[in-house]
């Protein structure tokens, strides 16, 4: 295969502005490579800098702004604050903006009770979504309209909302969502989705026909994409998966990606480790027609959320906490290069979509039905 000369050039210590991950994944044909942005990092010029460079990212989402307990933390009480701060910086810079999140059983306010009634819960979610993605109409790329409504066993959370509403809940925010913001692609996102095919995976794929029957418009699936070095999904097994999503929804994307060292400190092959297992998400992305996109869960070792969340675990992004990059930059640059030049794209969506997981295999009835009757 002939790699373009400037390969050389991006892989060499001082590389050259020109190699940045949007550029090369929109030359490998995929729409954005992107990251989160939280509040926090807005006054870290450095940060800002390398956030704000558009070829480096074509995407940001806002990881916390969005988020219904800073959105409506009081019932009618609104304030976009924190949403706008992120919003306003791909406004400026033309970034992409993905939209996150409308509903989800987290960081969400002790108001929304679980002992609403069913009609006292659609109008909540009806009113928090007129409001939100009205206040953003016409900025996001996409929405994840609901996130995380799955037990890793692939039961139902019982959060307040399908407590209250059953599965109904997940169609209902939808069909508000597209009728408030009609340009908006409508997501579902979720972790522990990238695996072909645990419970959750079937799980998911079994609400996803419930609810577009019943006349939600799910225009894409997220699979968050968080995972740990040397226990990361091989290409074949996230290609199995976003086959089976391709079967019913329009795009799939990596919404949430990072990749963290489960042991601190790290050597120079468990870091080579990392590179070749952020290859997997990119290599299987570019192989699957319907995939559009990567999202990192922030670029940088000094903002992730996972030494909070997993004390002991770390350095899972693409920059160190000083800004270096690490090898798995490079790889992934590398990666998008040798797809950019052999046309990998172009051949794939020529191809239809190989499909060896038989979602329709996977019955709806029983489960839902069941849950649907417990619910209130
Ligand atoms: C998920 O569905 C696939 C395809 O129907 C099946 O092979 C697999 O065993 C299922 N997994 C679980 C955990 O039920
Ligand atoms: C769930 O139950 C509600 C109320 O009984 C009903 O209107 C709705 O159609 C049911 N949804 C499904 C997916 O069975």
């Amino acid at each position: 295969m002939h790699l373009p000369k400037i390969l050389a050039f991006c892989l060499a210590a001082a590389a050259p502005a020109s190699c940045q991950l949007d550029k090369w994944a929109k030359a490998a044909g995929l729409k954005y490579f992107g990251t989160a942005v939280d509040n926090p990092s807005l006054n870290n010029a450095a940060y800002m800098k390398i956030a704000r460079d558009k070829d480096e990212f074509g995407q940001i989402t806002p990881a916390n702004g969005q988020k219904w307990s800073n959105t409506e933390s009081g019932q009618g009480r609104f304030s976009y604050g924190s949403g706008d701060a992120i919003a306003n910086v791909a406004k400026q810079t033309g970034q992409l903006l993905r939209c996150h999140t409308l509903v989800w059983y987290n960081q969400l306010p002790s108001w929304v009770s679980s002992s609403f009634s069913r009609d006292q819960m659609q109008r909540v979610i009806t009113t928090h979504i007129q409001n939100v993605a009205g206040h953003y109409k016409g900025q996001c790329y996409a929405w994840d309209v609901v996130n995380e409504a799955f037990e890793d066993d692939g039961k139902f959370r019982q959060s307040p909302m399908y407590r209250a509403m059953g599965i109904d809940y997940i169609t209902h925010s939808f069909k508000t969502a597209a009728a408030t913001d009609p340009s908006a692609r409508l997501y579902y996102n979720d972790f522990n989705i990238e695996r072909c095919c645990n419970a959750k995976i079937n799980a998911t794929l079994a609400m996803l026909k419930t609810v577009i029957a019943a006349g939600a418009p799910v225009h894409g699936v997220g699979m968050q994409g968080h995972s740990r070095v040397g226990k990361s999904p091989s290409k074949p097994e996230l290609k199995n998966t976003m086959a089976a999503f391709s079967l019913l929804v329009e795009e799939v994307a990596y919404t949430e990606v990072d990749i963290r060292h489960t042991k601190l400190p790290t050597s120079a092959a468990d870091r080579e480790q990392q590179a070749r297992d952020y290859l997997e998400v990119v290599g299987a992305c570019l192989e699957t027609p319907k995939c559009i996109g990567i999202t990192v869960w922030d670029y940088t070792d000094q903002y992730s959320w996972i030494p909070g969340q997993y004390p002991g675990e770390g350095e899972a992004c693409l920059w160190d906490k000083s800004f270096n990059k690490k090898p798995a930059y490079t790889s992934i640059i590398s990666m998008f290069q040798s797809a950019a030049s052999a046309g990998l794209r172009s051949t794939a969506t020529a191809v239809p979509a190989a499909v060896t997981v038989e979602a329709r295999t996977i019955t709806a009835g029983t489960t839902l039905a069941t849950a649907n009757a417990s619910a209130r």
